[in-house]
């Protein structure tokens, strides 16, 4: 113990007069002329954004003919609409004979034209007649689904990817039309029924049954 008391004084003096400078330095700091900032700097994340997802592009119709580099020739549904009557009263797919024929659509009893335009074809339209475009339909959703948008706007409808907490990644929501088929927007009743029985001989029983092979 004793050869090593001096080295253990001699540490404490360093710690000691290291501390002692620490001090004299905070002090000067404190008393220096530069002033000091008005509230302690605390450490801010940059808040990612909400992005919406906007899955409906301008719709427009394949004319089954090719160009010469071989795309798709396709028309704007203006281009054969801007020419006939519009036909307000069609609120069923049996009613279309000519054209749209594999539409499904069950809306309530809407017809076609509380959504599009009737005189604008490449565009829909709101209650009071005003258009929006393709992309933009949410705000049409929104205008018959007034509780279903509050919420979720509210973020308890329509689910959501990402991060909760904005400080620490984006998040992305997704469009009404993700889920809903704006033709046929539905949900398809889900029948309750009795899982089948767990037997390892039988291999399909359950979803989470392993694939094998
Ligand atoms: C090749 C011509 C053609 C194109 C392109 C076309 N339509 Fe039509 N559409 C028709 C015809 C014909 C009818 C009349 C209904 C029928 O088939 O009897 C119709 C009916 C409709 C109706 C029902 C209301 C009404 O006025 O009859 C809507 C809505 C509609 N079309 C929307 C569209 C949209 C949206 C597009 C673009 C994606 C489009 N159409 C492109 C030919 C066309
Ligand atoms: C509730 C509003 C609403 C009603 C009612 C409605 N549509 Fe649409 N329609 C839309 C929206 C939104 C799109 C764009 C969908 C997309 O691109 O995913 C669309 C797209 C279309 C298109 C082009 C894409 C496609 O699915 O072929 C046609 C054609 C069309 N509608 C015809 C009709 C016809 C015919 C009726 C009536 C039988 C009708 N729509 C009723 C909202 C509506
Ligand atoms: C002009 C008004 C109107 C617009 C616009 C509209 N809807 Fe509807 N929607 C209705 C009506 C009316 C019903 C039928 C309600 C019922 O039968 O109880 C309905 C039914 C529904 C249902 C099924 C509800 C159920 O339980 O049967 C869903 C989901 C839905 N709409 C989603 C949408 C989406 C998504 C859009 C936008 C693309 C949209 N709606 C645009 C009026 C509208
Ligand atoms: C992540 C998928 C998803 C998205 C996105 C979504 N919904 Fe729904 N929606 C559902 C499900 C699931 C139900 C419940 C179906 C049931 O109970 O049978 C539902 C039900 C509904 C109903 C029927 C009434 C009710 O509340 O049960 C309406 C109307 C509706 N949604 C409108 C909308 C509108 C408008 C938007 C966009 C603002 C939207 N939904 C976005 C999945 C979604």
């Amino acid at each position: 113990m004793s050869p090593r008391t001096p080295d253990f004084k001699l540490a404490l003096f360093v710690l000691a007069s290291g501390l002692a400078a620490l001090a004299v330095i905070a002090v000067t700091q404190q008393n220096g002329s530069a002033p000091a900032p008005a509230a302690q700097p605390t450490f801010v994340r940059p808040r990612h954004s909400v992005t919406i997802r906007q899955p409906i592009q301008q719709p427009r119709v394949e004319t089954g003919k090719t160009d010469p580099q071989g795309h798709p020739i396709t028309v704007s549904c203006g281009s054969c609409h801007a020419t006939s009557a519009p036909r307000p009263d069609t609120r069923l797919a049996s009613e279309l004979d000519e054209f749209h024929q594999g539409l499904q659509y069950q809306h309530g009893s809407l017809t076609c034209l509380s959504c599009h335009d009737a005189s604008n074809y490449d565009q829909l339209r709101l209650a009071d007649g005003r258009g929006v475009p393709f992309p933009e339909a949410m705000s049409l959703c929104a205008q018959c689904h007034g509780p279903q948008y509050r919420d979720y706007s509210h973020g308890s409808h329509g689910g959501m990817t990402g991060h909760w907490d904005l400080s620490r990644g984006p998040r992305q929501r997704n469009h009404c039309v993700d889920c809903h088929d704006p033709h046929a927007p539905q949900f398809p009743v889900v029948q309750p029924a009795f899982p089948l029985p767990a037997d390892r001989g039988l291999k399909s029983t359950s979803t989470a049954a392993p694939h094998h092979g």
